[in-house]
């Protein structure tokens, strides 16, 4: 065991997950607490997050969690936040950026507003919150153990896929274009910044689609490895990142979709 905590353990580490109270940041959280760190999980429903947190610490792991209401949708409200943030801890180990919010209609009506809302929170939000935790981030940043921050894309950030959701799946390729841009300047001040692109998971965002039994069943018929993701898809790759063995990798961005990017529709010579 003292091997698996020397590679994958986070313990003593400080978390903040943004929308940490549902779907993939829950999943998150979950994980970072029963590996052994403190996490602050915050949302625009602060109630939800301390709701969270206290089913978290009731789980009996080595880790704890907290929870406050945050907002990531706008520059006063990052201030506010990163103030509260920095009222309960003067360093941080682990950055997610996963507060996310998306929107769908088809192209002929798709609104203008449609895409400020969601490219503000995704994109905007996204960089204004890790600018802002820098000096915080420094803190916690060494050599043998930089500060980590992960940003959630999408395997719609990656192939060019909308469904409707077109100002979504861009914000997501732009994200993926940021972790590497980040990545690069980061890297002096021993930051790694790397993104999840996750395939379909449960969550509030897609509970139109994975909601029920029947409806992740169809889901899951479009991924080659024939389901949807679990949370212990994103506890694994959590943990692969936040632990001391995740500290050579930086600008990466890590498929987490049952192979979805890797499929293609090109026949060369294979149907003749
Ligand atoms: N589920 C999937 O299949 C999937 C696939 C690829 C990528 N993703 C990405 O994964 C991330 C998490 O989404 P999810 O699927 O888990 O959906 P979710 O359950 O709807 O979670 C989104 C979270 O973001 C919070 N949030 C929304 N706007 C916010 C804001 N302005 N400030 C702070 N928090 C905010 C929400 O809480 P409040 O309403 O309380 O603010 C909620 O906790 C998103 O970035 C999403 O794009 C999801």
């Amino acid at each position: 065991m003292a091997y698996l905590e020397n590679l994958f353990g986070v313990s003593g580490k400080t978390a903040l997950v943004t929308g940490g109270s549902s779907g993939i940041g829950r999943m998150i959280a979950t994980a970072l607490v029963q590996a052994g760190a403190h996490v602050m999980i915050v949302s625009r429903k602060g109630d939800r997050c301390e709701a969270v947190a206290a089913e978290l610490n009731a789980l009996g792991a080595t880790g704890s969690a907290e929870g406050f209401s945050g907002d990531v949708g706008s520059q006063d409200a990052i201030t506010a936040l990163v103030d509260a943030v920095k009222s309960r801890t003067d360093k941080l180990d682990v950055l997610f950026n996963n507060a996310g919010v998306s929107w769908g209609a088809p192209m002929a009506d798709f609104p203008f507003d449609a895409w400020q809302k969601v490219m503000n929170i995704n994109v905007a939000g996204l960089f204004t919150l890790t600018r802002e935790l820098l000096p915080l981030l420094d803190a916690s940043a060494s050599d043998a153990d930089p500060a980590r921050v992960v940003n959630i894309g999408s395997v719609m950030g990656t192939v060019p896929v909308a469904e409707g959701a077109y100002s979504y799946a861009a914000s997501k390729a732009a994200v993926h274009h940021l972790t590497k841009i980040l990545a690069d300047e980061l890297a002096a001040r021993r930051i790694t910044v790397n993104a999840f692109a996750p395939g379909p998971f449960p969550s509030k965002m897609t509970a139109f689609a994975t909601g029920s039994e029947e409806g992740a069943a169809k889901v899951s018929k479009n991924v080659p490895l024939g389901r949807i993701g679990c949370a212990d898809d994103i506890a694994a790759a959590t943990l692969f990142l936040c632990g001391r063995g995740g500290s050579y990798i930086s600008g990466a961005i890590l498929p987490i979709d049952g192979g979805m990017s890797a499929q293609n529709a090109i026949h060369l010579f294979g149907n003749l």
